[in-house]
């Protein structure tokens, strides 16, 4: 026992999962030490606000536990080697996002924020060390950090058996979705853990077990574990492309997507969840998991596989650009110098997170078109909307505005693209009244009331129908 707590965790990463997996396992295991390091100091400050709204994370749920373990069995700080040194247990939670360039550029993740925590914990770890991997890898990647553990004990001239200092790898992935993160952890499907010795894998199986049936704890080799993760998140992102896809034959043919969602996931084989049509699945993990699931199977030779997943990420980018042809041709063919509101740029409800989202790149084609952008979102900050645009060498020409009837007053057409509760609600005949005529309405997550707006006087079109 390093001190009062049975057991110090140290996670490094304080991001969308390091912070609300460690939120959770500090407040359910209060035996134990939870320190969750970063190098962004900037990130670690708003772990620390004393202004609990200014968490860098939202998430239903994670104020109350921040406000109950801070400062008692949770801490949040740059104290990177200090942390590591004391941790019995080590959770590597860094950004594992695609390559943009060298081998692999655009499809393998990169490795590089995994190895230089490897690395720090190979210098600074004392003892037996379980080191486990929360990020999302490529399989086979806990023999590389295997290696490095190892091999940097020898570079620093140590014999590894009469040093005492040891490491056992573990698989642990993480499966919560951001915006209802605390109760997927909470209340999770299966907690996974990939092994090579026993001890490791009770030990941290142990942890869980404190709020979680031990039925839904899944124990497998490290291999099925890390492929399952990449597997198990190529699969959602599957059905969301193959009801998109159904989507552009359901408009051309009379179908409603909807009801054709409900009948098909009625069938329990088959199950009624991620059949939303919509605007394409945004978030920094689907995208970026199939190319590194395509990567690998052009690695190991298997290219018909490596094409298959690949198409789910071509009709993702597909049907975004079909629905910014569709705005376009409904404006008469042109959208120069035209205002247009887009409602929601996260891409999900409930999340701050605007990685990949749809909102960019629709947003992005629409820009390239000239048209003036009003922006609205409940969550996402205004600099991390424009810094979404400063980037591109253009000027293009956009607001952030501080509520729905500010973005969409003088414009000509609106455009849902994420479900916010609150766009239901919106006093929507006030918006008609201050908008251009005729009046569009774009509803991409087919979430407002059609008939209702059309009653207004509203054009409507709803992605999914004719
Ligand atoms: P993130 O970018 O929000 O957080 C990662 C953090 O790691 C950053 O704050 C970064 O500063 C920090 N970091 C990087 N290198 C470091 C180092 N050497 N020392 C200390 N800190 C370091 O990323 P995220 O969304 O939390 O994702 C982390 C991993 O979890 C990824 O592999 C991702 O695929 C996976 N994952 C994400 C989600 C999700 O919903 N976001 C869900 C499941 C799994
Ligand atoms: C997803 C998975 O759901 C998590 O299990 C996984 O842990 C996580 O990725 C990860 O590895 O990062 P997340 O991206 O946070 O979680 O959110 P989802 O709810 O999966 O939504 C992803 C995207 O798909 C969103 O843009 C959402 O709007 C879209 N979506 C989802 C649809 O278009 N239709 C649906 O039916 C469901």
């Amino acid at each position: 026992m390093k001190n009062k707590f049975n057991k110090n965790i140290c996670c490094i990463g304080a991001g969308y999962v390091g912070g609300p997996t460690m939120c959770v396992i500090a407040s359910n295991c209060p035996q134990l030490r939870v320190d969750v390091v970063d190098i962004n100091d900037e990130r670690i400050e708003a772990w620390n606000s004393n202004d609990l709204s200014k968490l860098p994370v939202f998430e239903p749920g994670l104020e109350n536990i921040v406000r109950k373990c801070r400062g008692i069995n949770l801490f949040f700080s740059n104290k990177i080697e200090e942390c590591i040194a004391k941790a019995d247990i080590i959770f590597i939670s860094v950004n594992t996002p695609t390559k943009t360039k060298g081998i692999g550029a655009g499809f393998a993740s990169d490795l590089k924020w995994i190895e230089s925590s490897t690395r720090q914990i190979a210098k600074f770890a004392k003892d037996h060390t379980v080191v486990v991997e929360k990020s999302t890898l490529p399989v086979k990647t806990a023999e590389t950090i295997k290696t490095i553990l190892n091999s940097s004990l020898l570079n620093h001239g140590f014999n590894i058996k009469e040093n005492n200092k040891t490491f056992s790898i573990v698989s642990n992935p993480e499966f919560l979705a951001e915006g209802t993160a605390i109760n997927d952890l909470q209340h999770p499907d299966r907690v996974l853990i990939g092994g090579e010795d026993e001890e490791s894998i009770e030990l941290i199986s142990n942890i869980y077990k404190c709020w979680i049936d031990s039925k839904k704890i899944i124990t497998t080799n490290l291999w099925s574990s890390e492929l399952s993760k990449l597997v198990a998140n190529a699969f959602l992102a599957q059905r969301i492309s193959s009801i998109n896809s159904i989507s552009a034959l359901c408009e051309v043919t009379g179908a409603d997507v909807k009801e054709v969602s409900k009948a098909v996931g009625t069938d329990s084989r088959i199950g009624n969840k991620f059949l939303n049509a919509g605007p394409g699945f945004g978030g920094s993990c689907f995208k970026k998991d199939i190319l590194n699931l395509v990567y690998l199977c052009r690695f190991y030779g298997l290219n018909e596989v490596a094409n298959y997943w690949e198409n789910i990420v071509n009709i993702n980018f597909w049907q975004q650009k079909r629905i910014s042809k569709i705005v376009i041709n409904n404006l008469f063919g042109t959208i120069s110098e035209k205002r247009i509101a887009i409602l929601g740029f996260s891409f999900k409800p409930n999340t701050n997170d605007t990685r990949e989202s749809p909102s960019i790149n629709i947003s992005k084609d629409l820009l390239q078109e000239d048209a003036k952008l009003a922006f609205y979102d409940p969550r996402v900050n205004k600099n991390q909307i424009i810094s979404e645009f400063q980037t591109n060498s253009n000027t293009f020409s956009f607001e952030v505005c501080e509520s729905a009837l500010e973005a969409c007053r003088n414009s000509d057409a609106v455009i849902v693209l994420t479900e916010w509760e609150e766009f239901k609600f919106l006093d929507w005949r006030k918006i008609f009244e201050e908008m251009r005529k005729p009046a569009w309405v774009f509803d991409t997550r087919i979430c407002l009331d059609n008939d209702a707006l059309k009653d207004i006087g509203f054009k409507v079109w709803t992605l999914g129908s004719s």
